[in-house]
C-alpha cells in the first residue's frame, strides 16, 4: 500500500508544485490534506496561466482522482473561481474532484479578522490575509463551519449565528464591523448549491484506496518551518505542515504510509516576517531574488533570499523521517563564484545543529563556502551530468543533513530534471 507524502522542507514555495506534477502520472490520487488558499501554485494550462491555491495540480492530468480533505480550510469563493478557470481551458473538473465534508470553510470574518489583526500588529506575521488563522482558531475552539454544513442551510444559519456571537466583540475590540449575517448566509447558501457534487466523506475514499493498495500522493502545503508546532513560532502558519499532517489531514494512519520526500530548494527563501538566519540583504539578495523569480503567487510580495539553511533541514529530515531530499532550482545558483551552506548557527559561544526554541535575535549562521560552477545545467538528466562543483555542492548537504538527495530540478519546465524515476517503485 504505497502511500507516498510530498512535504515542504523549507518555509514554502519550496517548487512542490513541479515535484507534484513530476509524480502525479505514478499516482492513482492525488491528496491535499493541508492549509488553504494561503498556497499558490502558477501553471500554464494550454498556453495560459492559471494559479492553483486550492484544488491539487494533479487535476491537470487527464482522469486523474483528486481529494481536497479534512485537514484544509477552504474558501468556497476560490473554489469555484479555480473550478471555473479550469473548465474555461477545457479542464473537466466534475466527477475527478472530492472534497471533504469535513473541511472547515473560510468566513468573511476570518478575512476581516485576519487582515485587522495584521493591521494591528503593523504586519508582524505577514500573513497572506487569507483568514487562514482565525478559520483554524474556530476549528479548535469548535465553532466553525465544515463543508458539509453548507448543504444545510437552517444548520449553517445557527452555526454562522454562533460563529459571529463569538467573534464580535474581537471584531469591534479593533475598530472592525462584522458582515451582514444575512447576506453571508445568501452568498454561502448560493455557493453550497454550486459546490454540491464534489462534498464527499474523503476519509472513506483515501481508507478504501489505501485498502486497495493504491498508488497515493499526499500534497502537503507551505512547509516544515511555518509548521504550527515545529516551526519558527509564532511567525508559522496555523496548520499541520509536516508529514504527520498527512495522517490527520487525509485521515490515513501512519502505517499506511510509505516514503515521505521532502522538497528544497537549492537555497533559501521566505515570505512574511519571522527568523532566517542566512537571509542575503541588499544587492546579493536581490540578485538571488532575480534569478530566481521570487515573488509569492498568492501575494505577489517579494520572497526574502538566502542560502541553504542546514539546521533547519535537519530539523524537517527529523520530524517529517523524510527518506529522500527532491532538490529544486539548482540551476538559479549557477554563475556564481561561490556557494554558500549554512552549516550551523552560533549562539552565545554555543554551536547549534538545529534550530533553537528562541533567541534568533542572537544567532549568526556559520557557513562552508564552495567554488560555483558556470556550465549551464538545464540539459543534465542525472546526477553524474551536473559539473564537478555541483556533484560537491549536492553530496556535503547530503552529509550535512543526514538525507540523501533524490531529484533535482535544472529548470522549470518537466523535462529539467534529473534522476527521476518513479516515486512509488522503491
Ligand atoms: P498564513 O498562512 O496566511 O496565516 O500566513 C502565516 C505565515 O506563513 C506568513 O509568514 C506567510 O507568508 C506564510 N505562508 C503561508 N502560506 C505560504 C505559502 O504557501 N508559501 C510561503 N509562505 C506561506
Amino acid at each position: 500500500m504505497p502511500a507516498l507524502v510530498v512535504v515542504g522542507a523549507q518555509w514554502g514555495d519550496e517548487g512542490k508544485g513541479k515535484v507534484v506534477d513530476l509524480y502525479t502520472p505514478f499516482a492513482d490520487l492525488v491528496v491535499r490534506y493541508a492549509g488553504g488558499a494561503n498556497a499558490g501554485h502558477t501553471l500554464v494550462v494550454r498556453g495560459e496561466k492559471v494559479i492553483l491555491h486550492l484544488i491539487p495540480s494533479g487535476i491537470l492530468h487527464e482522469g486523474q482522482n483528486c481529494v481536497i480533505a479534512q485537514g484544509t480550510v477552504l474558501d468556497p469563493a476560490v473554489l469555484l473561481q479555480e473550478i471555473a478557470a479550469l473548465e474555461q481551458r477545457g479542464v473537466s473538473v466534475r466527477g475527478r474532484l472530492l472534497i471533504s465534508d469535513r473541511a472547515h470553510v473560510v468566513l468573511p470574518v476570518h478575512k476581516l479578522v485576519d487582515e485587522l489583526t495584521e493591521a494591528k500588529s503593523g504586519g508582524k506575521i505577514g500573513t497572506t490575509k487569507r483568514g487562514i488563522g482565525p478559520t483554524y482558531q474556530d476549528k479548535a475552539a469548535r465553532r466553525g463551519v465544515r463543508f458539509g454544513d453548507l448543504q444545510r442551510p437552517e444548520l449553517l444559519r445557527q452555526k454562522l449565528e454562533a460563529n459571529f456571537a463569538g467573534w464580535k466583540p474581537v471584531v469591534e475590540s479593533m475598530g472592525g464591523t462584522l458582515p451582514d449575517l444575512e447576506a453571508v448566509l445568501a452568498q454561502y447558501v448560493d455557493f453550497a448549491k454550486q459546490l454540491a457534487g464534489f462534498v464527499s466523506d474523503t476519509g472513506v475514499v483515501v481508507g478504501e484506496a489505501v485498502k486497495r493498495g493504491d498508488r497515493i500522493l499526499l500534497e502537503g502545503a507551505q512547509g516544515t518551518m511555518l509548521d504550527l508546532d515545529h516551526g519558527t513560532y509564532p511567525y508559522v502558519t496555523s496548520s499541520s505542515a509536516v508529514s504527520g499532517g498527512a495522517c490527520t489531514g487525509a485521515g490515513i494512519g501512519p502505517t499506511a504510509i510509505t516514503k515521505v520526500i521532502g522538497i528544497s530548494k537549492a537555497y533559501a527563501t521566505r515570505v512574511g516576517g519571522g527568523p532566517f538566519p542566512s537571509e542575503l540583504f541588499g544587492e546579493e539578495g536581490d540578485a538571488l531574488r532575480k534569478a530566481g523569480h521570487e515573488f509569492g503567487s498568492t501575494t505577489g510580495r517579494p520572497r526574502r533570499c538566502g542560502w541553504i539553511d542546514a539546521p533547519a533541514l535537519r530539523l524537517a529530515v527529523r520530524v517529517n523521517g523524510m527518506d529522500e531530499i527532491a532538490l529544486t532550482k539548482l540551476d538559479v545558483l549557477t554563475g556564481r563564484d561561490e556557494i554558500r551552506i549554512c552549516v550551523a548557527y552560533e549562539q552565545n559561544g554555543q554551536r547549534l545543529l538545529e534550530p533553537p526554541y528562541e533567541g534568533w535575535d542572537d544567532l549568526r549562521p556559520v557557513y562552508e563556502t564552495f567554488p560555483g560552477w558556470k556550465e549551464p545545467i538545464g540539459g543534465c538528466r542525472t546526477r553524474a551530468e551536473l559539473p564537478e562543483n555541483a556533484r560537491r555542492y549536492l553530496a556535503r548537504l547530503e552529509e550535512l543533513v543526514g538525507c540523501r538527495i533524490g531529484i533535482v530540478s535544472v529548470g522549470p519546465d518537466r523535462e529539467e530534471t534529473a534522476d527521476l524515476v518513479d516515486p512509488f517503485g522503491r
